[in-house]
């Protein structure tokens, strides 16, 4: 089945010839990957979908990606998700509506303060839009550090969102650990307005629900199994574990982590587990491990670009029809375009 739906898909793209680009979040299925023209972090991707200039790009990804790539290309360009089920949960807990009322509260608890938001790459595109009209911008987790440097040169404080635990390893990494508030815009007693005054990071209570499930326990089971083994994770990975890790980077340090090491060494993976199986698969000279072995590690919303979805929407893009287009309303584009240039430029 996967060779005869191959030869479709390689079919479909000599037809597109230049007018598809396919771009591959590290994440994906290797089924997907192997098709991609690039594969790379969320920063990478967003460089490659901006100097992209063929008229269709599919995104093997999730629905914030593909936004910020149509925000990013050209009017004349479409981006197309091979799933319309592919939205990644975390980008759902930072909703611009309910932002727009906590951020009423939390600038009249920090009245003195000017406040610069930071929104993480996974969120929709009218948060984007938001953070730019307030002085903010987004980052990835490859560059959450310099936005905050950013930040503190415009404004006093900075409310991150929507993942805690990057923003947590985030201030870590900068030395301002003593500087965080968090709020959480579920709990009436999660929002306290006076630590909101004292506190120069405000934190929104969102995270990745894969990463969030790795513990401080995967990282001691490993090393008493495996004594020479040295660890990578995730920043959106909770403290404790970024913690007892050797190494803490985005999906793009992780790969080059591995790529780097000696044959004789061992790497425990601590992020989504098609990444560590892509890694098994391009390093068989490193010994590369899950750092937990549990299906949980599997990203859902990733999962969901199935490649016979793939293969269909080159299929159809080869006859000329366009299906699953991913386009941000014209009066959010605008805006998020602001934010997310500001992230490229830093
Ligand atoms: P990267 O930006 O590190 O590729 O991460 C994206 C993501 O969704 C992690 O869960
Ligand atoms: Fe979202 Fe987590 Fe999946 Fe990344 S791994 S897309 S943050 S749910």
């Amino acid at each position: 089945e996967e060779d005869e739906r191959t030869e479709r898909i390689e079919a479909a793209l000599e037809e597109l010839g230049d007018d598809v680009v396919i771009l591959g979040h590290n994440y994906q299925r290797r089924e997907i990957v192997e098709h991609a023209d690039f594969v790379g972090d969320s920063y990478q991707l967003s460089k490659q979908a901006a100097a992209a200039d063929a008229e269709y790009v599919v995104f093997g990804g999730v629905t914030f990606m593909a936004e910020s790539a149509d925000i990013i290309t050209d009017d004349d360009q479409a981006v197309i998700l091979p799933s319309m089920e592919a939205s990644c949960p975390m980008a759902g807990m930072a909703e611009a509506l309910q932002v727009d009322s906590a951020w009423a509260e939390i600038t009249e608890a920090a009245s003195d303060a000017d406040i610069v938001p930071i929104t993480y790459m996974n969120s929709y595109a009218d948060l984007k839009a938001f953070c730019a009209s307030q002085g903010g911008l987004v980052c990835t987790s490859s560059n959450a550090h310099r936005a905050f440097e950013y930040a503190f040169e415009k404004g006093d404080k900075v409310l991150f969102l929507p993942d805690k635990h990057l923003g947590e390893n985030t201030a870590h990494r900068l030395g301002m650990a003593d500087e965080i508030a968090e709020w959480d815009p579920w709990d009436p007693d999660g929002k306290d307005a006076d630590e909101v005054a004292e506190s120069d990071i405000i934190l929104w209570d969102g995270y990745c629900q894969v990463h969030e499930r790795f513990r401080v326990e995967h990282v001691d089971e490993i090393r008493e199994e495996h004594p020479d083994a040295n660890v990578v994770v995730h920043p959106e990975c909770r403290r404790e574990v970024v913690e007892a890790a050797d190494v803490v980077g985005s999906t793009s340090t992780i790969c080059e982590t591995v790529a780097q090491a000696d044959p004789d060494e061992t790497w425990a993976i601590g992020t989504e587990i098609h990444l560590t199986n892509h890694l098994q698969r391009w390093h068989p000279e490193v010994t590369v491990l899950p750092l937990c072995g549990e299906a949980c590690m599997d990203c859902n919303a990733m999962r969901q670009i199935d490649p016979n979805y793939l293969a269909w929407v080159l299929e159809e893009l080869a006859e000329g029809r366009e299906h699953n287009v991913i386009e941000v309303a014209p009066e959010e584009k605008e805006l998020a375009e602001v934010a997310l240039d500001r992230m490229l430029e830093i």
